[in-house]
């Protein structure tokens, strides 16, 4: 069930350049979420920025808390960044749908490029509760962009100068050499996707991505976050996804955000 609550901020910090998490209150409502889900997230005070609502994944939920993690590249997410425990934000929590567990699966890889490990923190929290085996792929520019992730996380950068050097995929295809009965989850920006789900493809090992759009509603209403589907029809990314089976995307298609 979707709530629309106002949240007042916990703590706001910065934990890598340009990149803040949040943690935010919850009232006593019983607030859920699923990995994978998001919030729609609209701030009060009186400027510009208050106009449009964003959507931000879920980084953490627990009874109390929900945190985001998001990085400082427009006027919300600035003013976001100077948000202090006094003030408070408006947010229709969850939205969309989240990441379904394959359980048939003995393990579960977490594959996240950059912003994309907003949503891997939950799922790996998620996946810890319920005793199965995973481990978080994590890929990045530099070192510069590396961010905060929980011990055990492999890394990959594209100049080498954090974990191996090249894509995350040469880690998920190490993985797969390794086991060849793993469940791919990913979340990141489209090349980085579109690069996994060929690889998972190629290794027949079941895929499922978070995708990103451009968000008006959130709720299905203005088609504004349509994708191409494999089947030549259109898909609503803030209903019927943010997290599709990657065979059901089609991939020929340029996408940005
Ligand atoms: Fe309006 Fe998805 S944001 S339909």
């Amino acid at each position: 069930m979707t709530h629309s609550i106002t949240a007042q901020v916990g703590s706001n910090r910065e934990v890598s350049p340009q990149i803040y998490r949040m943690a935010l209150k919850l009232p006593q409502r019983k607030i859920t979420g699923q990995p994978g889900q998001f919030v729609h997230l609209r701030l009060l005070q009186g400027t510009t920025a208050s106009i449009l609502r964003r959507p931000f994944s879920i980084h953490r939920l627990t009874s109390g808390r929900l945190w985001l993690l998001y990085q400082v590249k427009g006027t919300v997410t600035r003013a976001m960044a100077s948000l202090t425990p006094r003030d408070s934000v408006e947010l229709m929590v969850p939205l969309g749908n989240g990441y379904r567990i394959n359980r048939s699966r003995q393990e579960h890889l977490l594959v996240a490029g950059g912003m994309g490990l907003a949503p891997m923190l939950f799922m790996a929290d998620h996946l810890k509760k319920v005793g199965l085996k995973h481990r978080i792929l994590f890929g990045c520019r530099s070192s510069s962009y590396l961010l905060p992730a929980p011990t055990g996380c492999r890394v990959a950068s594209d100049d080498g100068s954090c974990g191996v050097r090249g894509p995350v995929t040469c880690l998920l295809e190490a993985e797969f050499s390794r086991c060849n009965n793993a469940a791919v989850y990913a979340c990141g920006p489209w090349p980085m996707l579109r690069a996994t789900a060929s690889l998972c493809r190629r290794y027949k090992v079941p895929c499922q991505v978070s995708l990103e759009s451009f968000m008006a509603c959130g709720v299905g209403a203005c088609q504004g976050c349509a994708i191409r589907a494999a089947d030549g029809e259109y898909l609503t990314v803030c209903n019927q996804g943010p997290v599709f089976d990657a065979e059901l995307i089609d991939w020929t298609q340029e996408h940005t955000v």
